[in-house]
């Protein structure tokens, strides 16, 4: 039997700013942002979304009613909670009218905590292969206005689900770990913005990447060669390049291998960061961008969580995999998306719910969404269905 990711869906905000615009207002030479960094425009997320509603539009998009129905582990993974008490997975569950026959619940580990849910939800399926379970991981990359990490910043979601038999990766049992505590990247509870040791935390995502594909060479006896395509978790997309540049000596076909790399980060060079999500982003966008792509092709998944958590495994693609309807739906929700200042930006970047009791209700108006949060009232969070 066969076990992973079925179905896969996305969604970000519709606002952008262009990092050439970015680039003009902090004094910086644009190819810093585009080439050294790698990135070509940013979401920017409004105030009427947040990590729920992002999750619940990137899942709406891709549930069958019959989905709901056998849906019975809804896992969320996100380091940008809305409560540290009620998870964000249960008011997901509600807002999709999923069945009620459901473990709901949130998971926490940096960027990691998207893969977490899909490792998990993968062995319960094993299980259980009669059912199906659904991973949403979404988050607000921060860093604050000015500072080195704000040309890192992005967000959105990705939703999967997780069945027997299917049709995009089917997911190995092979994998490797590594963890140890570190302090390149956290975010206090006090604070809406990231503490970011920027380059040290380079540093060790490069070195968990180095202990994880080591360890997972050694004990599955492959190489670079026996996979068509690697992904990684994307903070930047110069990040992913700088470690597969790292072993890239080890291919006898390094062109290959570089040429699935920068499909794999068309997408996030639009999006930006978007945390637990950004790995699942770049299979998003290798699947939809590389048309060398074959049935039963391996594909290794890097996985980085600062704090931290690396994780190396890897998939076949299904025989059932469909590219193009991937691909047209991708290619709507970025190009529809509408460019605007840097003024704006800052205006947006500086309007959330307060980190007090204060009520607040945002104008949901010019939100097109399927889901929204209206604001908060008497300590409870109101969100809308739209349409
Ligand atoms: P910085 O100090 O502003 O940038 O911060 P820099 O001076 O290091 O330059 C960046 C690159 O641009 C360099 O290339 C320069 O040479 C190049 P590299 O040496 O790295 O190959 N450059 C140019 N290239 C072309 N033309 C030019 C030019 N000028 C310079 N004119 C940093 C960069 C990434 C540190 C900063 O943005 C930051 O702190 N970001 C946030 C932290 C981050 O993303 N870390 C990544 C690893 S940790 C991780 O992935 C986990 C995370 O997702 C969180 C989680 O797990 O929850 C972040």
């Amino acid at each position: 039997m066969t076990v992973g990711i079925d179905k896969i869906g996305f969604y970000t905000s519709p606002y952008f700013i262009d990092m050439v615009d970015l680039a003009h207002a902090r004094n910086e030479d644009p190819k810093k942002y585009l080439i050294g960094i790698g990135q070509k425009k940013q979401a920017v997320i409004p105030p009427t979304q947040d990590v729920v509603t992002m999750a619940a539009n990137a899942a709406q998009k891709i549930l069958s009613e019959g989905d709901k129905e056998k849906i019975d582990l809804v896992i969320f993974g996100t380091e940008t909670g809305v409560d540290n008490s009620k998870s964000a997975a249960i008011y997901v569950q509600s807002l999709l009218g999923i069945s009620k026959q459901a473990r709901s619940f949130e998971i926490k580990q940096a960027c990691y905590g998207g893969t977490a849910g899909v490792q998990m939800a993968v062995d319960h399926i094993r299980l259980h292969p009669e059912s199906k379970a659904l991973v949403l991981a979404a988050d607000i990359a921060r860093y604050g206005l000015n500072t080195p990490g704000e040309v890192t910043q992005g967000g959105g979601a990705v939703a999967m689900v997780i069945s027997s038999n299917p049709r995009i990766l089917e997911v190995e049992d092979k994998r490797s770990f590594h963890s140890d505590n570190i302090m390149d990247f956290w975010r206090p509870l006090y604070r809406h913005d990231a503490v970011v040791d920027g380059h040290y935390s380079n540093s060790i995502y490069a070195d968990f990447f180095q202990q994880t594909w080591m360890d997972y060479r050694q004990k599955y006896h492959r190489t670079i060669d026996d996979f068509r395509a690697l992904t990684f978790h994307l903070p930047y997309t110069k990040m992913g390049l700088k470690a597969l540049r790292s072993i890239i000596d080890q291919s006898k076909h390094p062109e290959a291998i570089l040429e699935q790399f920068e499909a794999s980060r068309m997408y996030n060079a639009l999006v930006g960061n978007l945390y637990t999500g950004s790995l699942y982003l770049s299979l998003i966008s290798l699947l939809s961008n590389s048309e060398a792509l074959n049935q039963d092709d391996l594909i290794g998944l890097f996985s980085y969580g600062s704090g931290a958590q690396g994780e190396f495994y890897s998939g076949r693609l299904s025989d059932q995999f469909d590219r193009s309807q991937l691909k047209t739906d991708m290619d709507t929700i970025l190009s529809e998306r509408s460019r605007i200042t840097i003024e704006q930006y800052q205006e947006m970047y500086q309007t959330f719910l307060p980190l007090n009791e204060e009520d607040k209700l945002f104008d949901v108006s010019s939100d097109n969404s399927c889901f929204v949060l209206k604001g908060r009232k008497e300590n409870r969070r109101i969100y809308l269905t739209k349409n």
